[in-house]
């Protein structure tokens, strides 16, 4: 069993109806508020109003920066960090998906160091010793990477089409809020992406972790097993908040530190070999995650069929024919995929392989199998 530190020091307000708190919980962190939203959802859904309403009612002064875009760039995150500056701000509130949120903390960081970010992102500069200039406040409206309730933050380069996760403490929101009712809004297809993400966080933790530590499996199973069956759900019946709840939770959970309570450890070798195809060619994250997962599944039966028949047997209720079990589902909320269809093009293989190597921080080296550049290109041919 894997001794394990928790650390997650996140006020969290969750539940339907919760955003109407915004006002109040800006206000306990700062005067001065950036808002950070994407391309036009938060304009549509009417949220960025009824937030900068809400703010000002509760003497939070606002500016507004928008256009953050889905695998969020380092040179938004800058631009965005300068204003902040000229602003003085003391506050930055994201309203969004993953990717307005980890801009949002990639934007703390680049104003709090007057630095560029990606600096930090390729281990040039050292995020661990930045003090923040200004609080954090997210507002989440997906349920799909958890970053609301977690210090990681992915950023890309699109000069050098690099895309890398890092987590220093200065990436923990203050506080985040989770209203499910916010995610009603989302397109069909984003709310199945979201849930791959989820489970998939889960998974691939889950399928790594060997030694044992059944409280750990317990908890991970039970996370799997509601965000699988409330995507099944929510996909058929759009508007059932109940699911959409647990979305909520399950995302939040299964990105967090959560998972490796009862001892539990593990890491996530799918999202290691994910990353470069969206950072290439700006797919959905969820998308290259659900392509690769059968192949990458079929290629692990060998090493680690053992927890691939637990996870199907206990998430699935699948007795025999695990693979099976888990593209029945891909299938059902309409993730079954192949990167063809996405897109991505097979001249890219070698030098996406040989990116996810570069930015595992040595852990796929050290993998039992996708561990060089020859097996990660296989993978993606396999997933093609
Ligand atoms: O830009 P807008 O107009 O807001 O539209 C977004 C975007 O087009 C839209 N959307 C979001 N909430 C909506 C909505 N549309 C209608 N109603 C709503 N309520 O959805 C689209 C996708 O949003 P995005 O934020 O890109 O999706 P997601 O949450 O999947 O985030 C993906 C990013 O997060 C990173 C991914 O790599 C990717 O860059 N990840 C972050 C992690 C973390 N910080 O812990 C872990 C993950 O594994 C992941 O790598
Ligand atoms: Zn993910």
């Amino acid at each position: 069993m894997a001794n394990t530190t928790v650390h997650n020091p996140i006020k969290m307000v969750v539940g339907v109806g919760s955003v109407e708190k915004v006002g109040e919980e800006a206000a306990l962190l700062g005067k001065r508020a950036l808002i950070v939203i994407g391309g036009s959802s938060a304009k549509k859904t009417g949220l960025l109003d009824s937030v900068s309403a809400d703010l000002k009612a509760n003497g939070v002064d606002v500016s507004v920066f928008e256009g953050i875009t889905p695998n969020p760039r380092s040179s938004t995150v800058d631009e965005a960090a300068k204003m902040a500056a000229e602003k003085n701000i003391d506050l930055i509130v994201g309203l969004g998906g993953g990717s307005v949120m980890d801009a949002s903390k990639a934007i703390r960081l680049a104003y709090s160091s007057g630095e560029p970010v990606f600096d930090f992102h390729m281990g040039v500069a050292d995020a661990k010793t930045v003090q923040p200039k200004a609080a954090l406040l997210l507002v989440s409206t997906m349920a799909a990477t958890g970053s609301e309730f977690n210090n990681w933050c992915v950023i890309t380069n699109w000069e050098t089409h690099e895309k890398r996760a890092i987590n220093p403490p200065i990436y923990f929101p203050s506080t985040s809020i989770v209203d499910p009712a916010l995610t009603l809004s989302m397109p069909l297809p984003q709310v199945a992406k979201g849930g791959v993400d989820i489970f998939l966080h889960v998974m691939e933790n889950y399928i790594m972790h060997t030694g044992g530590a059944p409280l750990a499996d317990a908890i991970r199973e039970a996370i799997m097993k509601t965000a699988v069956d409330a995507l099944s759900v929510a996909v058929k019946d759009t508007n059932n908040i109940e699911a959409r709840t647990s979305l909520c939770w399950t995302s939040s959970l299964a990105c967090s530190q959560t998972i490796t309570l009862g001892g539990g450890a593990g890491w996530r070798p799918i999202h290691l070999i994910e990353h470069p195809i969206s950072g290439v060619f700006d797919i959905s994250h969820g998308d290259g995650l659900a392509a690769l997962l059968p192949a990458w599944l079929e290629q692990n039966m060998e090493a680690r069929g053992d927890r691939i028949a637990k996870m199907a047997k206990n998430v699935f209720g699948a007795d025999s024919e695990p693979i099976a079990a888990v593209e029945k589902w891909l299938d059902e909320v309409g993730m079954k995929m192949n990167l063809r269809q996405l897109g991505v093009t097979e001249d890219k293989f070698e030098q996406m392989a040989q990116n996810a190597l570069d930015t595992s921080r040595g852990l796929l080296a050290k993998n039992l199998v996708h561990n060089s550049v020859e097996s990660i290109a296989a993978l993606y041919k396999a997933a093609y």
